[in-house]
């Protein structure tokens, strides 16, 4: 008895929103509440930035570890002035070039943004999405929205309703109901505090893109034994249950025996074989977890050249594998 009572108050009745219906879903942001809802990459666990309270519920219900710091949504550029202490020109120059889009900026924090959302930090992540219902969301809330992307924390990131769905339904107060995601990866991440400026995540919007117009951007390489300057990266990420097992081009022609050898074991095994980074990135999460559900055991995948979408792509596939054959 003493378990099912203490079950039934972790249940949440989770409710779900069509589009027409967002200024209910702002008004459990409003009330503290978190709510999933799309963007342009992926979904996200959104709930008011500013209030701490609500912030905790989203590491609650996503099993996120406390030191790995949110990205704070905005709805209009001249927001993020309220949630920073100091903007250079580089950051203006971005902000009005890259802005709405896949980017996200790091600058130093002000004092209105909750130690809760940026784990501790003195910089806060900011963003200002494109897609139209993330955008009036968070206008109808009238508060920046903090969301990591909508999965189980190391899980594949939820590009779909169904897999927010899955991942979320009775743990959160409310899911808006959108389309796959456009481009199917996560934002890029760049992190101007520092000299040079330096690229944390590859994402959305491609490092060529952010190359011409910050000649200085480097890409952040983490140093084995040292603090990770985006403490994201130091988590495992992205993974089903299978294993993955990357091929780069040098070992393509070992994958048919590597496949047969696994067979012979009895293990389920599925290729997947990229051919555009665009289409892609698209199905790269949906695909992992259409696998899961298959019961596959392994996954074997080959790689891409790491440019453009193809970077980010790569990215979160190494991150995912379990062993890499070159
Ligand atoms: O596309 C996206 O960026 C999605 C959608 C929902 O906007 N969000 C997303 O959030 O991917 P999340 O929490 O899954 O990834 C945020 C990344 C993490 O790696 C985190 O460590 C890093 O950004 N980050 C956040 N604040 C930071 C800060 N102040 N300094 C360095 N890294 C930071
Ligand atoms: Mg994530």
């Amino acid at each position: 008895m003493i378990f099912k009572i203490t079950f039934l108050s972790n249940f949440m009745k989770t409710k779900i929103f069509e589009q027409s219906e967002l200024k209910q879903a702002a008004q459990l942001i409003k009330q503290g509440e978190v709510v999933a809802f799309p963007t342009e990459t992926v979904y996200g666990l959104g709930a008011n930035a500013l209030d701490k309270h609500a912030v905790k519920k989203i590491f609650k219900a996503k099993g996120r570890p406390s030191d790995n710091p949110l990205i704070i949504h905005i709805a209009y550029k001249k927001d993020v002035k309220k949630l920073v202490s100091s903007l250079t020109p580089i950051a203006k120059k971005i902000i009005k070039e890259c802005w709405p889009g896949p980017l996200t900026i790091i600058l130093p924090k002000s004092d209105i943004v909750p130690y809760e959302t940026t784990a501790g930090l003195e910089t806060v992540a900011i963003r200002m999405p494109k897609s139209p219902i993330a955008l009036s969301l968070i206008k109808e809330a009238g508060v920046p929205i903090a969301a990591p992307s909508a999965n189980i924390s190391t899980k594949p990131s939820g590009t779909t309703f169904d897999a927010v769905h899955d991942d979320f339904d009775g743990k959160i107060a409310g899911i808006i109901k959108g389309n796959k995601t456009a481009i199917g990866v996560e934002s890029t991440v760049i992190d101007l505090t520092c000299e040079p400026p330096l690229l944390l995540r590859p994402g959305g919007m491609h490092f060529e893109t952010l190359k011409k117009r910050i000649p200085k951007l480097q890409i952040h390489k983490p140093i084995k034994n040292q603090k990770p300057k985006s403490p994201g990266q130091k988590y495992k990420h992205y993974a089903p249950n299978a294993h993955i097992i990357l091929f780069e081009k040098s070992a393509y022609p070992k994958l048919p025996t590597y496949k047969k050898n696994l067979e012979k074991k009895g293990k389920k095994v599925a290729i997947i074989h990229p051919k555009n980074s665009t289409n892609f990135s698209k199905e790269l999460f949906s695909s992992l977890r259409t696998l899961d559900k298959e019961s596959t055991d392994y996954i074997l995948i080959t790689s891409i050249p790491e440019k453009e979408l193809g970077l980010a792509i790569m990215n979160r596939i190494r991150k995912a594998a379990t062993k890499i054959i070159r």
